[in-house]
C-alpha cells in the first residue's frame, strides 16, 4: 500500500483539496483515510506490479489533515489527476467509487478547493448578479418571482395567462416548475411562444422589464434545441434542473454560449445533501454549479425554520451552510470573490409566502431572488392579487416598515397576511 498520510505536508497551489467527513467501518480511521486517498486517485485494493515510482511521485495525493474526533480528513490531490474543464471526470475521482467502499460506514464530501488552472478551465456564469441586475434595471431590492402552479396540468394558454397575471400584478419573474418540460397537454414550443408573447404584453402594460424562465431540462440535443428556440423567440433565460440533468448536460448548455441567463433548480439535491453523515454538501454543489457557470441557483429558504418541523430544520442547516460558511466575510459562497468567476444570484424558493419576506431578507440579505409559488397563486383573490401582495411585502421591507403596518393601507398584502396567519 502506498503511504498517503503525510501530516507535515502543506498543500501546494497546484493541489486540489477536498475535505471529507468519514466514518470508518471495521478499520482504523487512518486506514480509511489511506483508502479514500488511493481509490479516488491512483490506487486500488491491493499493491500493483504495474505501479511505478514515477506515477506514485507525480500523482500520489496526500492526506495532510486527520481529525478523528470530528471525523474530518483533508486530502491534497495534484491537479494532474484531473482533466481541465471536465466536471464529471473530476467528480468520478473525488466523489466516485469511494462512496461504495466496504471499509466506510459513511462518507461526505464537505468542501472542494479548486486550483487556479482548474478554475480557469471553466467559464463560470456569463451574466452573474451584476448582469442580471442590469438586465432587470434593479440595483438594490430583492428580485421577486413566481412558479406557475399547478406544477403540471395546465395547457399552454392557461400557463401564459397565469404568467401574464403574475407579471402585471407586480412580479419580475415567472418560471416553470422543475417537473414541467414538454407534456402531452402542454407542448414546450407552444408554451414558449405563448408565454413570451404574454411577457411582451405585460412589459407594455407595466412599463417594466419582465422575465420568463422556461425549463429546458431534457436529453442534451433536445435541450439545446429548446434553448435555441427560446433565444430565437426573444427569451433571455433558460432554467435547468442541474442534478437530474447532470453536470455534463449543464456544461453543454453553458458552453454552447447561447447568451441566455441560466437558472439552476436543485431538485434531487437532498438525496445527496440531506444526510449530514453521507453524500455531498450543498456547499460543494454550489461551488461546482458556479464553476460550470449557472447564473442563479436555488439554495433554500431559511425562514421555513419558523415552522419548526424537524425535517425542515435539517434541510435549512444545509442552506445556512451554503450561505454563511465563510461567516467572517459575511458573504456566501455564491458571492465571494473567486478568480474571474462571476458571483451567482442565490434563489430562495419553496414554501414562501409574503408574510415571510421580512425574515427572509433579514437572514439572506437583499441580493436574492425570492420565488413564491403557492404563496402567490394561493391568494384568496387569485394570481394577480397574490403577485401584488408579494410586491407590497418587498416594498415594505425596503421602506423598513413592518408588514402588518404596511398591510393597513395595502389590501392585497393584508389578505395574504391574514390567510397565512401573520396579522
Ligand atoms: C420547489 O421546487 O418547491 C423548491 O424550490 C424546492 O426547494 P429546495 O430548493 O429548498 O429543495
Ligand atoms: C420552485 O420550483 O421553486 C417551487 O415550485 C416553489 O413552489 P412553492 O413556493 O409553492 O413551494
Ligand atoms: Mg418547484
Amino acid at each position: 500500500m502506498l503511504d498517503y498520510i503525510n501530516l507535515k505536508y502543506k498543500p501546494k497551489k497546484t493541489d486540489l483539496v477536498c475535505e471529507f467527513y468519514v466514518e470508518a467501518n471495521g478499520v482504523s480511521f487512518e486506514e480509511s483515510a489511506e483508502n479514500i486517498a488511493g481509490e479516488s486517485s491512483i490506487g486500488t485494493w491491493t499493491d500493483l506490479s504495474t505501479m511505478n515510482e514515477k506515477i506514485a511521485h507525480q500523482l500520489k495525493p496526500k492526506v495532510f489533515y486527520l481529525n478523528e474526533k470530528e471525523n474530518i480528513i483533508k486530502v491534497a490531490y495534484p491537479e494532474e489527476l484531473f482533466e481541465p474543464g471536465n466536471m464529471p471526470q473530476i467528480l468520478s475521482s473525488i466523489a466516485g467509487n469511494i462512496y461504495g467502499m466496504k471499509i466506510l460506514k459513511n462518507l461526505r464530501l464537505e468542501d472542494i478547493t479548486f486550483t487556479k488552472k482548474l478554475l480557469e478551465s471553466f467559464p463560470g456564469p456569463e451574466f452573474g448578479i451584476a448582469g442580471i441586475r442590469k438586465l432587470l434595471k434593479e440595483k438594490d431590492r430583492p428580485l421577486i418571482g413566481t412558479i406557475v402552479k399547478p406544477k403540471v396540468g395546465l395547457n399552454e394558454k392557461q400557463h401564459a395567462d397565469i404568467a401574464y397575471e403574475a407579471w402585471v400584478g407586480g412580479l419580475d419573474i415567472v418560471k416553470d416548475d422543475e417537473n414541467l418540460s414538454s407534456m402531452s397537454f402542454n407542448n414546450f414550443y407552444e408554451r414558449i411562444r405563448q408565454t413570451l408573447k404574454a411577457r411582451d404584453m405585460a412589459e407594455v402594460k407595466t412599463g417594466h422589464k419582465k422575465i420568463y424562465m422556461p425549463n429546458v431540462t431534457s436529453e442534451t440535443m433536445e435541450m439545446l434545441k429548446r434553448a435555441r428556440f427560446v433565444k430565437a423567440n426573444g427569451g433571455e433565460y433558460v432554467m435547468i434542473d442541474i442534478l437530474t440533468a447532470g453536470y455534463a448536460s449543464l456544461q453543454t448548455l453553458r458552453n454552447a454560449n447561447l447568451g441566455l441567463v441560466i437558472h439552476a433548480h436543485r431538485a434531487g439535491h437532498a438525496a445527496l445533501t440531506r444526510n449530514h453523515q453521507h453524500g455531498i454538501s450543498m456547499l460543494a454543489i454550489a461551488k461546482i454549479a458556479r464553476l460550470i457557470g449557472v447564473d442563479q441557483l436555488h439554495i433554500g429558504t431559511a425562514v421555513g425554520k419558523m415552522d419548526g418541523a424537524a425535517i425542515e430544520v435539517e434541510a435549512i442547516k444545509n442552506e445556512i451552510e451554503a450561505k454563511f460558511v465563510h461567516e467572517k466575510k459575511k458573504q456566501h459562497i455564491l458571492e465571494q470573490k473567486w478568480g474571474n468567476i462571476k458571483p451567482v444570484f442565490a434563489v430562495c424558493s419553496g414554501g414562501l409566502h409574503p408574510g415571510m419576506t421580512a425574515e427572509l431578507v433579514k437572514i439572506m440579505g437583499k441580493n436574492i431572488i425570492a420565488q413564491y409559488g403557492g404563496g402567490c397563486h394561493g391568494h384568496p383573490d387569485g394570481t394577480r392579487a397574490g403577485a401584488t401582495s408579494i410586491q407590497q411585502a418587498v416594498e415594505a421591507v425596503m421602506k423598513k416598515k413592518s408588514l402588518p403596518e404596511y398591510a393597513k393601507t395595502h389590501e392585497e398584502l393584508a389578505k395574504a397576511l391574514e390567510l397565512w396567519g401573520c396579522l
